[in-house]
């Protein structure tokens, strides 16, 4: 799998020639297993039918702003909330003069000023509007707000003329999306996670579990892998397909997580407890299938080893990020945890909600580590996945400064 593999890109389209490009640009995307959503102004469907993006994205294409049905189906904070990207791709001279004076009068202009996420540009426009000194001073100030612009290339115009204002092709466009999930700032290093369920076994049919799809520590190691590290990831049973280039190690229980983790821990830079670990198993393990009795029965549970705190106390411990699942006291129980269990880093999220946690597309993490804390607000798990790498590399590398200074 790519870098773009499972994200979610917003591709707007506005109005000018090269809009025809971004049909070829939608099929790498998706070529690439990215999820594409396509927003469209009226002008770019002057150049090219919303039914054409319908059929390469596999989507309805989103228009209106003050659409009714769209409003209650996927409005404009609704669609900025999904995206991990939003892409532009042609950006229009008048579309970034909108984003830079904050209007808000159509469905993608509105939608920017809504989203938290990265928005990229991909300017295409005649090249005295590219040089014209207010299309200078808006991309100025546009990337100053952090909003990234690709291109434009330099060559022969539609209109006849020749110079810089060119669309970038499809295929440098998609290259240029890839580098913004590709951090870098864990080369050389390596990173264990834990993700998915353990599976607690009462006979040989049934079992103890949890609602832990795995999805959060798959997305991390996406993400770890993504910013150049070496990833091995340990998986209780899920149904999900580990990341390319991940070394994968299957297991069932939490004894066998115990077993798999503290084994690799010492071999690795840094920890990161994602799984959700059977806090007790069944005592004894029945040989046969337990017969239907009328009477209740009862299993006596024993406390399974805590892995965690286990990794965090080895002699030379790599960097140790724990998670926190809580209904309550979010905070209290996470700092607790940081504290107890001499861990580097703590990420609480609040579980037993609809949204968020355990087997949902998006979470949220309130972060904790001992002078300080941050908030990733609720995202695609990819999206804060990427967020917490970010912060974990900052303070390994802080950590490791600090060891080793000079
Ligand atoms: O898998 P998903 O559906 O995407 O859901 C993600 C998630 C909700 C499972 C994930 O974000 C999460 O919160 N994982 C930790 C779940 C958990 O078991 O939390 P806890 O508060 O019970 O445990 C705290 C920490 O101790 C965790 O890092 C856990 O891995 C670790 N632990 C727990 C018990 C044990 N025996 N050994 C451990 O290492």
């Amino acid at each position: 799998m790519g870098l773009l593999a499972e994200k979610r890109v917003l591709l707007g389209i506005t109005g000018g020639i090269a809009a025809y490009k971004a049909a070829e640009l939608t099929r790498l995307l998706r070529a690439s297993e990215a999820q594409v959503r396509v927003v469209m102004t009226r002008a770019a469907t002057a150049f090219v039918a919303p039914l054409t993006f319908q059929a390469l994205s596999g989507h309805p294409v989103h228009l209106d702003l003050l659409d009714a049905t769209e409003e209650s189906a996927m409005g404009h904070i609704a669609l900025a909330r999904w995206a991990d990207l939003i892409l532009i791709a042609p950006a229009s001279a008048d579309f970034m003069a909108k984003l830079r004076a904050g209007l808000a009068d159509d469905l993608l202009s509105a939608l920017c000023l809504a989203a938290e996420t990265p928005i990229a540009l991909a300017p295409a426009m005649n090249r005295a509007m590219w040089a014209n000194p207010a299309t200078c001073d808006n991309v100025r100030c546009l990337k100053s707000r952090g909003f990234r612009v690709f291109g434009p290339a330099e060559g022969e115009q539609a209109c006849g003329e020749s110079g810089v204002g060119r669309l970038l092709e499809p295929s440098d466009i998609l290259r240029s999306a890839e580098t913004l999930f590709a951090l870098g700032g864990l080369t050389g290093h390596s990173v264990l996670i834990s993700a998915g369920p353990t599976r607690e076994a009462i006979d040989p049919v049934r079992y103890i579990g949890n609602r832990s799809s795995g999805k959060m520590g798959y997305a991390l190691a996406r993400s770890a892998l993504a910013a150049g590290a070496r990833v091995t990831l340990v998986s209780g049973p899920v149904s999900l397909q580990a990341p390319q280039g991940v070394k994968l190690v299957r297991v069932e229980s939490a004894a066998q997580m115990y077993e798999a983790v503290v084994g690799l821990a010492s071999s690795h830079d840094i920890y990161i407890g994602a799984a959700a670990v059977a806090d007790y198993s069944p005592a004894k393990r029945a040989e046969r299938k337990i017969k239907k009795r009328d009477e209740a029965i009862s299993i006596e549970l024993t406390r399974t080893r805590d892995i965690l705190a286990a990794v965090a106390q080895l002699s030379n411990p790599p960097f140790t990020v724990g998670f926190a699942a809580e209904t309550d006291h979010l905070e209290d129980y996470a700092k607790a945890k940081l504290a107890d269990k001499k861990l580097d880093m703590v990420a609480a999220n609040r579980v037993g909600k609809p949204e968020g946690g355990f087997d949902s597309e998006d979470n949220a993490l309130h972060v904790f580590w001992r002078d300080g804390e941050g908030y990733l607000p609720m995202a695609p798990k990819s999206l804060i996945a990427t967020q917490l790498i970010e912060l974990i590399t900052e303070h390994y590398a802080a950590k490791n400064s600090a060891q080793n200074p000079g």
